[in-house]
């Protein structure tokens, strides 16, 4: 997806993009956040999307950096952390741009480096790496392998019993 795709699911992004956060069900994100929480710290969250995790960073953070190529997505992000002053909106395509704001202490990115293309994932990477200060903390989620083969391989063949069977074959071929 590209900006102008971004900026398109913006509206709907509750309904349409997956939730991380909401789905950590053992609180990863947050106890790793609040490991390296400190008010002389700054944090990043690069991909904020419309700022699911801003809240988090901003309660624990000095200063909190909120990074996305979607114009559209930070403005919901500034409108739902109206009342933070410590939070600073830098809209940024990673694969292209110059870093426009500092290293960090602690970069957050959640399902940001999704791009299929090495061409663009490659400065990804790089960007995402050169957000963090020397001796900083990098707290990056991308989806598993698994999710991506899910999301290709049809449903029948996705039944639990071939997928983590034992790799013996029936007769009728299917694994037990
Ligand atoms: C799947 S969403 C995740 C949003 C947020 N981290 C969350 O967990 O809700 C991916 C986000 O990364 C942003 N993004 C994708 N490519 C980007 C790029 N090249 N530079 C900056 N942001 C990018 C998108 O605009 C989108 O908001």
């Amino acid at each position: 997806m590209q900006e102008r795709d971004w900026d398109r699911v913006a509206g709907t992004f509750e309904e349409e993009i997956f939730n991380v956060p909401a789905n950590d069900r053992k609180g990863l994100i947050p106890l790793a956040v609040r490991r390296y929480a400190s008010k002389e710290a700054v944090a990043t969250d690069l991909g904020c999307g419309v700022g699911r995790t801003l809240p988090l960073l901003s309660n624990h953070f000095g200063k909190v950096y909120a990074v996305d190529v979607s114009s559209e997505c930070l403005t919901i992000a500034a409108e739902a952390c109206v009342d933070r002053t410590n939070i600073c909106y830098v809209h940024a395509d990673l694969s292209t741009d110059r870093n426009s704001y500092p290293a960090a202490d602690l970069v957050l990115c959640i399902n940001t480096l999704l791009n299929a293309s090495i061409e663009v994932r490659e400065p990804l990477i790089d960007r995402t790496c050169r957000s963090v200060k020397r001796g900083g903390r990098l707290l990056l989620v991308v989806p598993s392998l698994n999710s991506s083969i899910a999301h290709r391989v049809p449903a029948p063949a996705m039944e639990p019993a071939r997928w983590h069977g034992s790799g013996r074959r029936q007769k009728s071929g299917r694994a037990q």
